[in-house]
Formats: C-alpha cells, sequence, structure tokens
C-alpha cells in the first residue's frame, strides 16, 4: 500500500548555504519496507528548547544528533538533517517476526508521518525494541529504544497523559539523574557543614524547574538540610518562573548583581547549573563570585543551551563540547581560582554508570515513583498547545525559530490534519 509521506527536514550547519526548514512530501510503499523493519505512524511529537538544541548539535562530533534519522531523499540527506522529536505512535506495517500491526508505542522519532527503522533481531523483548545504531556509540542506548506502550506501566491512553509524557519525559529524566547526580556525589553535603544554594539558570525552561521540583522534593522529605533553589531567568519569564513556586528565590539576568537579596551571601557554598550557555551571563555570574563576600561556587554543570538558535552554527555548537563522563575530554582551565572547571552532564552517560551500581529493578521502581508524583503536580505548570497539519507545524517551527520559545505552552505537534489520523489507521 503506498501512502504519501511527509517530513519537516532542517538545514545541515555545515550546508555551503543555510537553506529553509521546510516540509517534504515523498510517497512510502508500506508493502515493501525491508526484512525486519518496521513503519510506525508517528501520530503526535513534543517539542521545546531541547529539540532546537538537536538540531543546533545535529553535526556536532559527539553529540551527532542529525545521524539518529535521516533525510527522506539520498540528494536531501547531502544538505538537510530531521530533528529528533519525542512522540508517540502506531505500527503500521511491519516485517518483523515479534512486532504486531497496531501496537502503540513511543520513542525517539522524527517530524514526520511515517517512519520506517530496522529492528535488531533479537534485540526485542516485552517492554521495547531497539534500533540498531552501529555507527553512534552504545551508551545512546535510550535513544535507540522505542518502548511498547501495552507493557509500559506509567501508560495511559488519554490524551493529556500521552502529550504530558512527550513533553515531560526526555527533559524530567535528564532533571531527575542530574539530581541522583548531585545527590549521590555528595555535592550537597559540604564537609563544613556550610549552607548550600543550588543556582539555575534558563530556570523558566522544563529541565531547569523539573530539577528545582526535585530538589525540593527532598528538601521536603527532609533529605536536605540548610539548601536552597535560587532561578535566573529573563525579565520577560520572571512572572512565570516565581509563578511556579518551585524555586525560593528567582532572579533576573540583567539585574541579579544589583538585587540585594543575591548578595551577600558568604556563608553559602553555590551549585551552578547552567542551563542557558550563555557565554555573557556565565561571565556576569563568574565575576559575581570573584567576591568572596558572595558566597563561593563549589561546582560548575553544564546541562543545557537554551540559548543555541536553530541558526546557531556549528562554531556555536562547538563550544558545548566538553564532557563530565568522558575520560578523553579535554579538562577546561580555570580561568580563576574561584570559578571551578565546567563538568557537562549528559544523562544518557550517567544513567550508563548508574545501571553498572544499581539493580535494574531498584531503577524502575524509583523511576516509576517519580514519574506517577510528577504527573500529579506537574498538570498547571503549562498549557498544552496543539498544532495539527504539515503546514501548520512548518509555520509555528518558523515562528518559534524566529520569536523563540515562551515558557508557558507545552508544545505538542503533529503532522496530520485533525481526524485524518483515525482514518488512515482503520484503513490498515
Ligand atoms: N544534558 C542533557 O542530557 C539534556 C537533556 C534534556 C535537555 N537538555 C537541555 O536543556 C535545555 C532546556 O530544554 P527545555 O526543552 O527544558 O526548554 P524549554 O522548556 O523549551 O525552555 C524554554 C526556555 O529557554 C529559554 N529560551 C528560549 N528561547 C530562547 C532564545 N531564543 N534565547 C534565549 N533563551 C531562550 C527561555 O528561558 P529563560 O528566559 O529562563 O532563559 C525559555 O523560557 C535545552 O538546551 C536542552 O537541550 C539537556
Amino acid at each position: 500500500m503506498s501512502v504519501r509521506n511527509a517530513t519537516l527536514c532542517s538545514p545541515r550547519p555545515s550546508a555551503a548555504t543555510l537553506g529553509e526548514t521546510m516540509i517534504v512530501e515523498t510517497t512510502l510503499d508500506l508493502a515493501a519496507i525491508p526484512i525486519n523493519h518496521v513503519a510506525i505512524k508517528v501520530d503526535r511529537f513534543g517539542f521545546s528548547a531541547n529539540n532546537i538544541t538537536y538540531q543546533a548539535l545535529g553535526e556536532h562530533p559527539h553529540f551527532r544528533y542529525f545521524d539518529f534519522h535521516t533525510a527522506p531523499t539520498s540528494e536531501l540527506a547531502k544538505t538537510h538533517g530531521l530533528i529528533p522529536v519525542w512522540g508517540f505512535g502506531t505500527v503500521v506495517a511491519s516485517k518483523h517476526p515479534k512486532i504486531t500491526i497496531g501496537e502503540r508505542v513511543y520513542g525517539y522519532f522524527a517530524p514526520t508521518r511515517y517512519l520506517v527503522v530496522p529492528v535488531s533481531p533479537s534485540d526485542v523483548n516485552k517492554h521495547a525494541f531497539y534500533v540498531p545504531r552501529p555507527n553512534l556509540p552504545p551508551n545512546r542506548r535510550p535513544y535507540n529504544q522505542i518502548q511498547r506502550c501495552a507493557t509500559d506501566p506509567t501508560y495511559s491512553a488519554v490524551t493529556d497523559a500521552e502529550n504530558l509524557t512527550m513533553l515531560y519525559r526526555p527533559l524530567f529524566w535528564t532533571s531527575y539523574w542530574c539530581e541522583d547526580w548531585l545527590y549521590s556525589t555528595g555535592c550537597y553535603t559540604p564537609s563544613d557543614n556550610s549552607k548550600v544554594s543550588i543556582l539555575i539558570s534558563s530556570a523558566s525552561s522544563k529541565t531547569a524547574f523539573c530539577l528545582a521540583y526535585l530538589i525540593q522534593k527532598r528538601i521536603g522529605n527532609g533529605e536536605l538540610k540548610n539548601t536552597k533553589v535560587v532561578g535566573l531567568t529573563s525579565t520577560r519569564n520572571a512572572k512565570f518562573t516565581e509563578n511556579l513556586g518551585l524555586y525560593d528565590e528567582v532572579h533576573e539576568y540583567d539585574t541579579f548583581r544589583s538585587d540585594g537579596a543575591f548578595q551577600m551571601q558568604s556563608e553559602r557554598q553555590w551549585i551552578y547549573i547552567d542551563v542557558a550557555g550563555n557565554g555573557l551571563l556565565n561571565k556576569e555570574i563568574q565575576r559575581h563570585f570573584a567576591s568572596s563576600s558572595n558566597g563561593r561556587v563549589v561546582k560548575n554543570v553544564s546541562l543545557g543551551v537554551t540559548n543555541l538558535q536553530p541558526t546557531s552554527s556549528a562554531n556555536d555548537s562547538m563550544k558545548w563540547s566538553h564532557n563530565a563522563f568522558d575520560p578523553t575530554a579535554p579538562a577546561l582551565a580555570p580561568s580563576d581560582a574561584r570559578w571551578p572547571k565546567t563538568e557537562n552532564f549528559f544523562m544518557p552517560e550517567w544513567l550508563s554508570v548508574r545501571k553498572h551500581q544499581l539493580p535494574v529493578s531498584e531503577i524502575f521502581q524509583r523511576q516509576l515513583n517519580a514519574w506517577g508524583s510528577l504527573m500529579k503536580d506537574c498538570i498547571n505548570w503549562v498549557e498544552l498547545q496543539p498544532v495539527l497539519g504539515a503546514k501548520q507545524v512548518h509555520d509555528a517551527y518558523t515562528r518559534l525559530a524566529k520569536e523563540g520559545l515562551g515558557p508557558d505552552k507545552g508544545l505538542i505537534w503533529s503532522l496530520w490534519e485533525e481526524g485524518v489520523a483515525a482514518s488512515i489507521n482503520g484503513k490498515l
């Protein structure tokens, strides 16, 4: 059966001239997919600054986000890549003996209507199947996993539960494992018993405020004492960030150095978690802590780069190249003695460390508990904003690339027009 496919394709930073992000239509014969491949109808996917980072780091030699899915034609693949997206879909064709048509699945898909992927013949279990990507490092396995909803204890078929899952799952697990990394490596508990503040930039982003939420949970459970969570954000997002109620203090990029409440906290040790990745801001923060009367930064973690734009050059993205868990990564020399070297946190790498330290059943149970709490607590944090249809998604993307992202909307996109998804499903 031949179907029309539509795919959002983005220019490669390495292409001689940066073209436009565009919708490309192709024809796909579902009956002709190769052996050990499945075709997934990608119903909906979440979109946030995280996806813009995937795009900006698409050709970065460490991250290689454009190597997960390829553009629909080999000619186009020379100039364009596909931004990975986390979404839900349904298997609509299968040439794999253990995967059946009609299965609901969640995974690291592409912004397309139909996605054809290979599935390793042996790497299938009742919870998930895996896309073999021998070209990528083995610790990228979480990205290769396609989860089978029927056996996922956290899955709910309610549309909004799927929407919240697409939006939060990739970000929340980063926040969750980053918090686990800070806690389990003793960062919160200085030997001199001084008070600890965790300073988080781009505090209005979901990754940042989920981290604040998780630290507050630990404080609430009595596991942490004398700990404060402090958010740094832009003026336009300050109200939103304060209203979340997840930070003990919120300060603005433009005024934090003159904001009396941020000064004179010499008794505190600070952990800086940088989600913005803004070099100028980081210089200002460094300048602030150059004075010992403002406290001492003991850990300096790079968690994100919300400041990367869809049009960021390969050169911009190369700045984000140091890796805390890569022993071969060269150390950054601290530019002054009061500023610790930057450590990059990359969730798949820390999780692969934890898988050697904790039984899988414990990891599974911890995640189940954390996810259950999040789904109850997150309902009012952002308003879900669905965009349906290829042209509409293209327009929404263009707007977002031009105007940036507001924190109060949770973007849920689909290249399918409303109603079409169900009828196509029915026919197959
Ligand atoms: N290390 C990892 O393993 C990992 C995993 C997941 C996500 N991340 C990273 O975490 C970051 C946050 O992702 P998210 O999806 O949580 O973000 P999000 O919820 O979409 O956050 C949007 C926020 O980004 C900032 N922002 C947006 N557009 C901007 C622009 N054009 N210029 C400057 N700032 C802009 C604003 O925050 P402010 O006004 O508060 O600055 C805005 O509120 C991303 O860089 C993502 O790649 C890292």
